[in-house]
């Protein structure tokens, strides 16, 4: 929280980091011993793994399944004991990020390029919270975030006019390479990104399956009827939808 006088008055505004932090804290409260946990990606779940590494090391008794090898990295930093879909195929609780969320709890997800991984995650996970800070949530899927999709490296091109005929425009999500120029960035299985620039994606479960149509697209950041409760850090607080 950072405070500041404002005409006289002491006045805590919260920045966005806070606002992350209180929502991802929050989720953390649902996690008890015993639960096969599954772990996000991003900037927000990040304070999630830092609040589960605390509990862990004063006792808690989870395992955890990371949805990104980034995820794998930290969990590991924090002493979160890790197992894989295939020993665990049913995960008890999944706290993950979005990009954006509508009032009936459709996300676009895939900002951290983890899309895939995150839609199998959340495929066999029983409950889902999603932690976001306000400034995600829209009233219409696709007005905040361009929607990320995930292609194979052959016939790339190919993929792209034809995801074109669906979003209208996408762009080739590009990284920084070692001697710091700018080329395809690589998802941890070894695939593309195309960013997706619609006006707007009113009807999220249609686009979904449309994309997912397209030879070479593996999958898309659209997540429909998966999240069953959204935590969301205001300024004035928690807020939620479920
Ligand atoms: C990664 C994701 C993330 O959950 C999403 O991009 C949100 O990230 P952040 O909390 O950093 O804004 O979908 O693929």
């Amino acid at each position: 929280m950072i405070s500041r006088h404002f005409s006289g008055k002491l006045i805590g505004i919260m920045n966005t980091e806070n606002l992350k932090k209180i929502a991802a804290e929050k989720a953390t409260e649902s996690v008890k011993s015993g639960m096969i946990v599954g772990l996000g990606t991003g900037s927000t779940v990040y304070y999630a793994l830092l609040k589960l590494g605390d509990r862990v090391r004063a006792g808690l008794d989870i395992v955890g399944i990371p949805t990104s090898a980034g995820t794998e990295e930290i969990a590991i930093a924090q002493q979160i004991p890790l197992t894989t879909l295939a020993s665990h195929p049913t995960i008890d609780l999944t706290i993950d990020g979005a990009d954006e969320v509508d009032v009936h709890l459709n996300l676009i997800k895939g900002g951290g390029a983890a899309l895939v991984r995150e839609k199998i995650i959340a495929n066999a996970s029983k409950r889902i919270l999603i932690v976001v800070d306000e400034n995600k949530v829209s009233s219409v899927l696709g007005t905040i975030f361009p929607l990320p999709v995930e292609i194979v490296q052959f016939g790339c091109e190919a993929t792209q006019t034809e995801v074109n005929r669906i979003c209208g425009r996408s762009t080739l999500r590009l990284a920084p390479s070692q001697d710091g120029n700018q080329q395809p960035l690589i998802t941890d299985n070894g695939n593309y990104i195309l960013d997706c620039h619609f006006d707007s994606i009113p009807a999220p479960e249609q686009v979904e399956l449309q994309l997912n149509n397209i030879p070479g697209v593996v999958e898309n950041g659209i997540f429909v009827n998966r999240a069953d409760k959204i935590i969301i850090g205001t300024p004035s607080g928690i807020r939620y939808m479920e």
